[in-house]
């Protein structure tokens, strides 16, 4: 399978979620703080940071409006896979009550998938949190593995015969970390106790989710999509090993205990991570936009580590802030030929789904807009849409199924 991936509150704008209010009350602090967050070269390339504007998702690419258009695009880059998120607070706004209006829009938007030849990849969560839900406490509520069974259980009843894959919840490390730990996104929690149990609540709404998918459709595939870093230690030759076990036993506690519940693994890989006592400055040409290091070869790795499990694995998400398109294609086709690398080790992957296909909304640590990770790139004032480069490069691989090796 040859995709994209995006997720609602990035690209459908006009939300209305615990997000919202959030990054209007906070927008003019993250925009001064950018001066002590960001590197030197990154404030002048991209002086859009200092503006308050940048934080406010509003309405973001209107995708929400715009999906044919998108998914139009999506078909001319021979994607036949699409990995997108429902987006829960429109379902549910007021708790127990869905709203039957946005059942349909989200029909619609997988009926316009299909039409155009592209599978559905679901995200039932991807970060956000319906306001009443927040007001609870969100993930810190003992009842909230509940709550979102409930949804669940709606929106697999509602699309069973339309959606075959459905990823469960995307990142629990990532949102729990920044949302429920450093607080620098919301709900903006902090501390142990927080991220502790919200990620186990987490953990039981996934678990209670993916039984119930299975048994509302014995054929379903079910799964969350994992960030995987690509962890290295060069501390002390004799400890480095142990070092990269204990960081990646806590990163992958997650994973390791959702397996027996799930029937693939999504795989999101962006960059590798060096734990040592010096920081290495990572070459301009192998940095993205955001400053992580380009290194394709840390996905070999991981799927190799991955094999294990027996599962087949999609490529979730796996991409590049690159505003100047310079680095994209290549970054494609490095990533690509070490999935093939693995792939001819024996390894069981089935998709690649690059993040992102529009430029969004930059979620993690709430980054906002000027991260560029689109194949296509939005103007977010008149909202046009314009397929970079690197588009018409990834199509080519999409179209022929073929990449050439060098
Ligand atoms: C998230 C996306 C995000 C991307 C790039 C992942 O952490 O799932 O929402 O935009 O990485 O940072």
């Amino acid at each position: 399978m040859w995709g994209s991936a995006t997720s609602s509150h990035q690209v459908e704008g006009s939300s209305n979620n615990n997000w919202v209010a959030w990054e209007k009350e906070n927008a003019e602090r993250l925009a001064s703080g950018a001066k002590k967050k960001y590197r030197s070269w990154q404030q002048e390339k991209f002086p859009e940071m200092f503006e308050k504007e940048n934080y406010i998702s509003g309405m973001a690419c209107d995708h929400y409006h715009l999906f044919e258009k998108d998914f139009d695009l999506a078909k001319e880059g021979g994607h036949n896979v699409h990995r997108f998120s429902i987006e829960w607070s429109r379902i549910e706004p007021e708790e127990g009550k869905f709203n039957e209006e946005e059942i349909e829009h989200y029909r619609k938007v997988i009926v316009a998938l299909r039409q155009r030849g592209m599978e559905p990849f679901v995200t039932l969560w991807h970060w956000t949190e319906p306001i009443w839900f927040n007001e609870q406490g969100g993930w810190n509520n003992e009842k909230s593995a509940d709550y979102f069974a409930r949804f669940v259980e709606k929106i697999v009843g509602e699309y069973k015969d339309l959606v075959k894959f459905w990823v469960v919840v995307n990142e629990p490390n990532v949102s729990m970390g920044f949302g429920y730990f450093l607080g620098t996104q919301p709900p903006a929690k902090k501390g142990i106790v927080n991220f502790l149990n919200g990620y186990f609540n987490l953990f039981l709404a996934f678990k209670k989710s993916a039984l119930l998918i299975k048994k509302i459709d014995a054929n379903a595939e079910v799964g969350v999509a994992n960030s995987i870093t690509h962890y290295e230690a060069k501390i002390f030759p004799g400890l480095n090993f142990l070092i990269v076990s204990i960081i990646e036993f806590f990163s992958r506690y997650f994973l390791r205990k959702a397996i027996p519940y799930c029937t693939f693994i999504g795989c999101n890989y962006y960059s590798r991570y060096v734990v040592s006592f010096y920081k290495k400055e990572i070459t301009q040409e192998k940095k993205t936009d955001l400053g992580w290091e380009i290194y394709p070869e840390g996905i070999h790795h991981i799927l190799k580590s991955l094999k294990k499990y027996s599962l087949p694995i999609y490529i979730t998400e796996n991409g590049l802030a690159d505003a100047g398109d310079t680095r994209r294609a290549e970054y494609i086709s490095g990533h690509l030929q070490y999935i093939h690398k693995a792939i001819s080790e024996g390894v069981d992957v089935r998709g690649y789904m690059h993040w992102s296909l529009l430029d969004n909304y930059e979620f993690p640590d709430t980054r906002g807009f000027w991260p560029r990770f689109g194949l296509i790139e939005i103007d977010f004032k008149t909202l046009e849409r314009k397929p970079r480069k690197s588009f018409y490069e990834y199509a080519k691989i999409c179209k022929s199924n073929e990449l050439e090796i060098e």
